[in-house]
Order: C-alpha cells, then sequence, then structure tokens
C-alpha cells in the first residue's frame, strides 16, 4: 500500500506535498517522489529509500509551482529502483500520476499501450494509467471524458491522481481510500488525512466509484457514469493530528508507553454501541470475529474470553482466508471485524462476504472514518489516538479491553474488572524496562526464538511472536504448549530462545513442565509470569493482577523486548522493512 496525495492552491505545492508523505510515510517508504506544475510545464523529483532522506538528497520541496503530485511507495510491482519509483509521467510528459492499489488488467492494457507506440519506463501497474490518460487526453481534449474512458478500462483496486501540465488535478478512488481536503483557498486529494491535517480539518470522503477533477479553484465530484455527485464535508478531530513522537526515540516506544491511557479510553466514547453489540450477540445464532496480523490475533483471544466468561461460541476467521470458504458463514449471523486502520483490503474484503450472508457487521476500528466504520452497522471506536508504529502495540490491548467490555455485558457482569486499578499495574509494567533491556542485549545474534504458551495464552504467545518478527527480523514462532512434544521440541538447542508466557492460572504448572522439557535440550528460556522459577534463564517479572486480565498485561513486556531487541539488531522499529501499517491490497 502506498501513499498519495495532491495540492492545487496559491502557497508552493512541494514543501505542503514532502510534509503530508512524510505523516503517511508508515503507509509505505520504499521509495518517494514530487512532481508539480510550473508555467505549464510537469517538474519531476523522486528517488528510493524515506521521505526525509530523499528531501535531504535531492530537495524533493524545492520544485516550483503551486499545484503538485506526490507519493510514498510499498513495492508491489516491479523492484524498489528510481523508474519503479513514482510520480510517473506519460510518454509526452504532459501527464504525470501517483496511484495506489494494483490494475489487476495491467499486462494486456500494457500490450495493446505497446502496440499503439506507447514505451514504458517501469516494471510497475501504475504507468500504464499516465499513458491511458496521456491517450484519451489527446483523444478528446477534456479531462472528464478522460478521466471516465481511463477508467472504464482498468480494473483492480485503486486510487490515483493525475496532474496535467495545464494545472488540472483529477483523481479517482476505486476500493482504495482518497479524501478531498477544503482548505481556505486550497484544496488537498490524500490517501489518509493525515496527509492535509496540518492545514484543514475539513474533509470529503470520495466514496467507491467517483472521482474528482480540480480546476480554477473550485472542484466538482462526479460518478463513473459522469454525473454530479452529492457530497458532504465531515470535520475531522484535530487529534489526529498530533501524531508526534515527543521525546521518545520512536513513535513505537511512544505508542508503547501511552498503554496506561488507552486502556482507559478504549471504547470510551462508544459505549453505547457496546451495549448494542452484547444485545445483538445474545439474539445471534452465529458469532464470527475476523482480522489481519495482530487483530487476527485479538480475535483468537475474542474466542476464549466468549466461551470462559460468557458461555458464547465466537468463531475467529482470518481474514484473508474467507474468501476460499465464503459458505462458511451463516446467513444473518454478527460478524464482529476488528483492524486498526479500517482499510486493510483483507478484512473489508470478509465484511463483503458477510454482507452478501445478510450479516450484521460490528467494527471494532481506530479509525472512525475509515472504510470499515462506513460500511458497519456498529462501530465501536478503540480510541487509543493515532498509531504511526507499523507493529501494532497500543491498539492491540485497546482491542482487548473492548473486547473484555462486550464480554461484561454478555455476561451480565457476572466478571467485574477494574480497570482502573489495571491501569495502574500497567504503569508498573512501564516504569522499569531496564531488565527487558538486558534481555534484548543477548538476542542481538539470535536468528529463531520461539514463544510459547497454553490457553489463553497460546494467541499472546502468537501476537509476541508476530512483535518479534516485525520488529527485529527474527524468525519467531508461536507455538500452543500442549504441541510442544508433537515437533517443535525437535527445534530446541542451545542456539535458540523461548519466551515462556506463564502466568499463574490453569496452564501453569502444564506450561512450566514444557519449560523443563526444552530446557533439558539446552534452550535458553525466558520466563514472563509473576511466578519466579528457577527453569528461567531470565525472568520478567509480571505483576500479581486479576487473572482475566493476564493477556492484555503479559503482552506489554514483549513489545518493550521487541523493540529493545530492534535496536540491538538496528532495524527501524517505527517503519520496519517490507512492512506497511494496514495493507489495503490483497
Ligand atoms: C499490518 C500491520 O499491515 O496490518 C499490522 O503491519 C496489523 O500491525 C495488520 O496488525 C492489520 O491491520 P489493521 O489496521 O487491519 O488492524
Amino acid at each position: 500500500m502506498c501513499s498519495i496525495i495532491g495540492y492545487y492552491g496559491k502557497k508552493n505545492a512541494a514543501p505542503i506535498i514532502v510534509k503530508g508523505l512524510k505523516r503517511m510515510e508508515y503507509r509505505g517508504y520504499d521509495s518517494v517522489g514530487v512532481a508539480t506544475e510550473s508555467n505549464n510545464q510537469i517538474e519531476l523529483k523522486k528517488g528510493i529509500g524515506k521521505v526525509n532522506e530523499v528531501n535531504s538528497k535531492i530537495q524533493l520541496d524545492s520544485l516550483p509551482g503551486k499545484i503538485g503530485i506526490g507519493h510514498t511507495r510499498w513495492a508491489t510491482h516491479g523492484k524498489v529502483t528510481d523508474f519503479n519509483a513514482h510520480p510517473h509521467p506519460s510518454n509526452s510528459g504532459k501527464i504525470a500520476i501517483v496511484h495506489n492499489g494494483i490494475i489487476e488488467n495491467f499486462e494486456e492494457l500494457k500490450k495493446q499501450l505497446q502496440d499503439e507506440g506507447y514505451n514504458f519506463k517501469s516494471e510497475t501497474d501504475s504507468e500504464i494509467i499516465a499513458n491511458l490518460i496521456q491517450k484519451y487526453y489527446e483523444l478528446t481534449g477534456d479531462v472528464k471524458e478522460t478521466i471516465l474512458k481511463t477508467v472504464s478500462e482498468i480494473k483492480g483496486h485503486y486510487a490515483f491522481v493525475a496532474m496535467f501540465e495545464n494545472g488540472q488535478l483529477a483523481a479517482a478512488r476505486f476500493h482504495e481510500p482518497l479524501i478531498i481536503g477544503v482548505g481556505q483557498d486550497d484544496f488537498f486529494l490524500s490517501s489518509d488525512v493525515l496527509g492535509f491535517i496540518e492545514y484543514t480539518d475539513n474533509a470529503i470522503y470520495l466514496e467507491n466509484g467517483n472521482f474528482v477533477i480540480l480546476e480554477e479553484n473550485k472542484f466538482q465530484i462526479l460518478d463513473y457514469n459522469g454525473e454530479h455527485v452529492k457530497y458532504g464535508i465531515t470535520k475531522i478531530s484535530k487529534e489526529f493530528g498530533d501524531a508526534y513522537k515527543g521525546d521518545y526515540a520512536h513513535f513505537t516506544l511512544k505508542e508503547i508507553y501511552e498503554q496506561h491511557e488507552t486502556i482507559l479510553k478504549a471504547g470510551e466514547k462508544t459505549q453505547e454501541a457496546i451495549e448494542k453489540t452484547a444485545d445483538y450477540i445474545k439474539h445471534a445464532k452465529n458469532i464470527y470475529v475476523t482480522g489481519s496480523g495482530t487483530s487476527y490475533n485479538a480475535a483468537l483471544i475474542a474466542k476464549q474470553i466468549f466461551s470462559k466468561y460468557a458461555k458464547i461460541k465466537a468463531e475467529p476467521i482470518m481474514a484473508s482466508e474467507l474468501q476460499f470458504s465464503p459458505d462458511s458463514i451463516e446467513e444473518n449471523s454478527i460478524i464482529i471485524a476488528v483492524s486498526q486502520s479500517g482499510e486493510s483490503a483483507d478484512v473489508l474484503d470478509a465484511v463483503k462476504i458477510g454482507k452478501q450472508a445478510n450479516c450484521k457487521i460490528i467494527a471494532i476500528v481506530n479509525l472512525l472514518t475509515s472504510s470499515l466504520a462506513r460500511e458497519a452497522d456498529i462501530v465501536i471506536g478503540m480510541n487509543c489516538g493515532p498509531e504511526i508504529g507499523v507493529a501494532a502495540t497500543k491498539s492491540f490491548t485497546s482491542q482487548l479491553v473492548i473486547l473484555y467490555k462486550i464480554v461484561q455485558k454478555l455476561s451480565d457482569n457476572t466478571i467485574t474488572i477494574n480497570f482502573e486499578k489495571f491501569a495502574e499495574t500497567i504503569l508498573k509494567i512501564l516504569e522499569n524496562p531496564k531488565k527487558i533491556q538486558e534481555i534484548a542485549k543477548q538476542m542481538k545474534e539470535i536468528s529463531d526464538i520461539y514463544v510459547l504458551g497454553r490457553g489463553i495464552n497460546y494467541p499472546i504467545a502468537k501476537e509476541a511472536a508476530l512483535k518479534l518478527k516485525e520488529l527485529t527480523y527474527i524468525h519467531a514462532e508461536g507455538i500452543p504448549g500442549g504441541e510442544l512434544k508433537h515437533g517443535p521440541l525437535a527445534l530446541m538447542d542451545s542456539n535458540v530462545f523461548v519466551i515462556i508466557i506463564n502466568p499463574n492460572d490453569s496452564t501453569y504448572l502444564d506450561t512450566l513442565t514444557s519449560a523443563r522439557e526444552i530446557k533439558a535440550r539446552g534452550a535458553k528460556i525466558i520466563g514472563v509470569s509473576d511466578i519466579e522459577s528457577d527453569v528461567y534463564d531470565y525472568w520478567i517479572e509480571m505483576p500479581k493482577i486479576d487473572q482475566v486480565l493476564y493477556p492484555i498485561s503479559e503482552i506489554i513486556p514483549i513489545q518493550f523486548l521487541s523493540y529493545y531487541a530492534a535496536l540491538e539488531k538496528d532495524t527501524d522499529p517505527d517503519y520496519p522493512r517490507n512492512l506497511a501499517k494496514s495493507v489495503t491490497v490483497k
């Protein structure tokens, strides 16, 4: 997934575009580029690397002109090269485009255009948009007709912005996010409100299959039949703008430290939605919980706590897999879709399948203006503020708190949870990561690490392994304790580290036995527990708390461990290689 941006106004476009791209960098950071229009000429600069790196090398923000477009790339088609970086000029150089998404029929269209004499400098699917637009603009001389013809030919999920040498901008969206920012006397086009939130909080969310043309200081929004469409301006909460690191070295560290507050704020503004959700679930035949990545691990926890505390069966579904067994969803069921960004393509696809089966969609989401929030019947806001670090941290614990709040309602409050008291306990964990830093030093050279947990601690073991993968690039695997002897024990020797998630609950003794069996093979053991044991080479002491809340607390030291191990391994904790904050392509 990439970030795209456009500016049309009276100020110098390039510095505004570079700032917007910097804010959206979590969407993709393989390469960056800017193009502006100045005196009916298109000026373009692009390069490999992150925004600040490339800008300091080739001064992207010095391009002249009051109109421009920009892009940060998360490579899908073609290697990370200058040629594959966006913006892509058309053959004539009179049009330039930036694109997010995937053009599924690009090879066919490329062949057609090559047969018509067009040539291509990149391996990307995106470049065909530039030449298609040139073809139809030369044919019609009209931007509206040009876009209508172009979108009638391209297939896939996309959003693009095209800039013409006469300064007109045109942008279209089909399943990929695109938002118009309406300023005092200027306009913005962006994949995310973060792209322009510094300048205006007036946003228009372009609907699917709509496009916008900006010219002569005004804009018009049309659908793919060329009809004008009505639109509304949404006021964005400025809170989403305060994505600053403050004194923290990285967003990821800041977001780990924010959890004693975000745990209290989770679902706070949508309490009513939580009650309504519990009511829906009480009357539903089937409940499914779906998500991707960390959000899927939250779905696995949902299964455990729904059955344990509310005696309700909730089936977790990996969003990306549902398309291969759509009939596994029973009609008229409830689907709880969990997603920080609300833009993960696999989750939106799963929701589409659910809607086709007439299911009610309940979204647990952080971005209340996201596509998922707009698709859902009920929206529960995670309310944890912007999460910039690509590896999800505070969003995970907020998702779990909301799931617990739903279970509390479902259990007619037979389980009582004092979140205020719990937040104080979290503060204790956050206060002193020194010991964890020491352990992270021992992990500098290792290449394999396993995380073991039983029962409700197994999904946490999976989430722990995901954090280690995302932040340290170490091969990490979450293992259900009971499966150890059925295979993974073969991997245990003195070269591996094993993290044992072992709180004082019903799994404690069995997990300790597993730890002994692993120790016997020479592996190093990191014990995460509120009880010390001589089995552990390293003990990460957990505070004694109500065991109901173990899953939420025990992931936090692992977030720290992954962060500090990332520093030891000199990886970038905020922007891990090859990843993106939410993946809007399938
Ligand atoms: C990945 C992120 O791209 O998407 C993960 O790197 C995240 O951290 C996953 O868990 C799912 O994202 P979301 O926004 O749907 O929760």
